[in-house]
């Protein structure tokens, strides 16, 4: 591979077991803010554009695989089988590669965990530039920690040059003492590592191959070796358990929030707001109470979501207001209303200036410009003409009991409310259906459709057969005193 400023090759190590997660999830799999740990540090990972990205996957490997093919296609995985170590784990990733013919030349390689969420490229790009200035063949990303129990210890030397890394598990007390940890995070020059990894022995207190060691083998070399101190040392936490997840989920939703309020998006209540990092929101728009609004969704300029709204892969156009709803693959037009209570499901395409209101369910349907579903409805496989109105309580009923099927509204139709749309139907542009109806029949344009049984009235029923009872007394009022008579 050619030298260039992009490493050529990132190993994210993902094998490990994840014991304290007590799950039959991956660790790796967790999701926050939506996306798996494993995905947050793949998008930040692909901001350094390197030529080559491999995970090294071991515990529950298939359902990491399968992850990666469906959002990672590109991304490589090679199998650690057994796992005897970070360092063994790297050795794996440099085998697999082999094996297919890739070679990190002369590159330099970034080593990262699969479980730090919280790391950007922005510091990653950091530690290479670190890396970089100071030539070294190695650079460890630490970090000071108040509490550094449990983490690798960075060892310098008296006039602060880094020497190595001391495990936790294998420091005296004065080792212990020192508050500079190492992250995971590596830079490497890629024969220097090579070199290193060839003489790793598993000679400590856990018998592992330690990636670790490979910095006091170079030390030895007398080759330079560097630690770039992470900024935030937030970025380097790992996570180990389902405490740590949800603390990770409020720091990353605490700096999305920080991002957009800056970029002027109003969120008056940031505490339950919850936006996924790659969420689009244009200015102006305002983001109220208990709101989640999940990856690859994007928000106009000027929109309004919540309180309480669940948005999932959803597009709302700008000046559109979703108030405490839930819609999942919709993409809903410019100055459109939905809510309250609503539930726009997948294939669900709302024109400009449309309406979907309290109690609507819409499913696979598109909507008009102008359009309006205001009140208790459920649309499925549809499409609605621009301007029309749907009745209140009116039901698009898609399904026979084996095969689902298509109604088609024009422009300008009159639903009238409790109407039943038997499909498959389709309406005539400016036509009317009358309330109640049961429509199985197509309706021409301009047409009045009419389908329900004739009203007929049943003189004096009442006092006849619910004698004494409070609707017969108020029937009986009512025919002895004309100012009650609702019979012209
Ligand atoms: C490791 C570091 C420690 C550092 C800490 C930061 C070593 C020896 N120690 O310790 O200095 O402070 O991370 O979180 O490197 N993994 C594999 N295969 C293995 C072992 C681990 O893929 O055989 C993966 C794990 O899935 C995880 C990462 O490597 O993503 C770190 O492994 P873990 O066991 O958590 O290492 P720590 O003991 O925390
Ligand atoms: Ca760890």
């Amino acid at each position: 591979m050619a030298e260039s400023a992009a490493p050529s090759l990132v190993i994210v190590l993902a094998a490990g077991e994840g014991t304290r997660m007590k799950s039959s999830l991956a660790k790796v799999l967790h999701p926050v803010l939506g996306t798996p740990l494993l995905g947050h540090v793949l998008r930040e990972v692909g901001t350094l554009a390197p030529e080559q990205t491999i995970v090294v996957v071991g515990h529950q490997r298939e359902h990491v695989t399968d992850y990666l093919a469906g959002d990672y296609p590109d991304v490589r995985t090679a199998v650690q089988e057994a796992q005897l170590g970070t360092g063994h784990a790297v050795r794996c990733a440099l085998t697999a590669l082999a094996e297919q013919g890739i070679e990190p030349g002369s590159g330099t390689v970034v080593v990262t965990a699969g479980d730090t969420p919280l790391l950007t490229g922005a510091t990653l790009a950091a530690l290479l530039a670190e890396h970089r200035a100071t030539q070294a063949k190695a650079t460890v990303l630490s970090a000071d920690l108040p509490d550094p129990t449990g983490y690798g210890r960075i060892m310098r030397a008296a006039d602060g040059s880094v020497t190595g890394i001391v495990e936790h598990k294998d420091a005296t007390e004065e080792q212990r003492a020192v508050r500079e940890i190492n992250s995971g995070v590596f830079a490497f020059e890629a024969p220097a590592l090579a070199s290193a990894l060839a003489r790793l022995d598993t000679d400590n207190s856990q018998g592992e191959e330690y990636l670790t060691d490979v910095l006091g083998i170079l030390h030895g070399d007398g080759e330079r070796i560097s630690a770039h101190v992470a900024a935030d040392p937030e970025d380097v936490h790992g996570i180990n358990d389902r405490v740590q997840l949800a603390a990770a989920a409020r720091v990353m939703a605490d700096r999305v929030n920080t991002a957009l309020m800056r970029s002027g998006v109003s969120i008056p209540d940031p505490a339950t707001a919850w936006i996924a990092p790659d969420v689009q929101v244009g200015p102006d728009a305002v983001i109220e109470r208990n709101s989640w609004i999940g990856p690859g969704c994007i928000v106009g300029e000027g929109a309004v979501i919540g309180p309480d709204t669940t948005l999932v892969a959803t597009t709302v156009g700008a000046g559109a207001t979703v108030l405490r709803s839930h819609c999942d693959h919709a993409v809903i037009g410019a100055a459109a209303t939905i809510g309250p209570f609503t539930y726009l499901r997948p294939g669900t395409e709302l024109g400009e200036k449309s309406k979907a209101g309290a109690y609507v369910e819409i499913k696979n349907a598109t909507v008009g410009v102008g359009a309006k579903v205001p009140h208790l409805s459920y649309v499925g496989d549809a499409q609605i003409g621009d301007g029309t109105n749907i009745g209140a309580a009116t039901v698009f009923v898609n399904y026979d009991g084996v095969h689902k099927h298509r109604t088609v509204v024009g422009d300008d139709v009159r639903i009238g409310s409790d109407t039943m749309l038997v499909a498959p139907v389709t309406i005539g542009d400016g036509a009317y259906t009358g309330a109640g109806s049961v429509i199985t029949d197509d309706v021409p344009p301009g047409t009045l459709a009419l389908g329900r049984a004739r009203q007929r009235n049943i003189d004096g029923w009442v006092e006849r057969v619910r004698p004494g009872s409070p609707a017969a007394e108020a029937a009986h009022r009512a025919a002895s005193d004309p100012a009650h008579d609702t019979d012209e």
